[in-house]
């Protein structure tokens, strides 16, 4: 897995805290299926780091994928078209439930995960998706910062559902977005 993260990553030179770069104005978004489980692994580990709790294990991956109405979304972008971010989302009936979203550090602040997202609700528009739901973390304030600015509104909190490697608990708090109040 080291190595494939390897292949993933930017030169660390080059984009060493993310940032605007023009590299990503023509990011590619595809589709990611079984083939691409150890793919999406390395961009999990390399989006939430190893020690965070939430890196998840190819099995987890492949058993995510083969769930019905589960789809996977894969960016690349870069100077070297490499995979820089992915997003795991599960359908059930009109409402959507988003699994993991992660962008690699390199690659942040281009408006990866805005696309990511953009991508998704084309999909969810085809399959009249009327809400989306998530959970993060309250100890994660840049993911809060990200879907607020996208226009997801807390509607609960579940107090203590992450551990972290010290045993911490930390609540997650449950957002919520009408699909309509996008434009869609
Ligand atoms: C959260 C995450 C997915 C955002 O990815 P990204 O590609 O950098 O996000 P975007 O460039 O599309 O950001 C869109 C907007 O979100 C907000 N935002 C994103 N990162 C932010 C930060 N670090 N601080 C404040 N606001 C931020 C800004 O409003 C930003 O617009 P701007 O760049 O024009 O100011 C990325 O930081 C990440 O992978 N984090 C680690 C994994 C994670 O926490 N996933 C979510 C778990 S629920």
């Amino acid at each position: 897995m080291r190595a494939l993260s390897n292949l993933i990553m930017e030169p660390p030179d080059k984009f060493a805290s993310g940032g605007q770069h023009s590299s990503y104005s023509k990011l590619q978004i595809r589709s990611g299926a079984i083939p691409d489980v150890d793919v999406l692994t390395a961009l999990n580990e390399l989006s939430f780091g190893t020690d965070s709790g939430e890196s998840w294990t190819a099995d987890v991956f492949a058993k995510l994928i083969a769930m019905p109405g589960t789809d996977a979304l894969i960016a690349l972008g870069g100077e070297q078209i490499v995979p820089v971010g992915s997003l795991v989302y599960r359908v059930v009936a009109d409402e959507c439930e988003i699994i993991t979203l992660g962008v690699t550090p390199e690659a942040r602040r281009n408006s990866v995960a805005t696309r990511l997202l953009t991508h998704m609700f084309g999909h969810l528009q085809a399959q009249s998706v009327a809400q989306i739901f998530l959970e993060v973390a309250d100890d994660n304030p840049t993911a809060r910062s990200f879907y607020q600015a996208l226009g997801f509104a807390e509607v609960a909190i579940r107090p203590g559902y992450y551990s972290r490697p010290n045993a911490a608990r930390v609540d997650a708090r449950i957002l919520r977005k009408n699909l309509a109040s996008f434009g869609y």
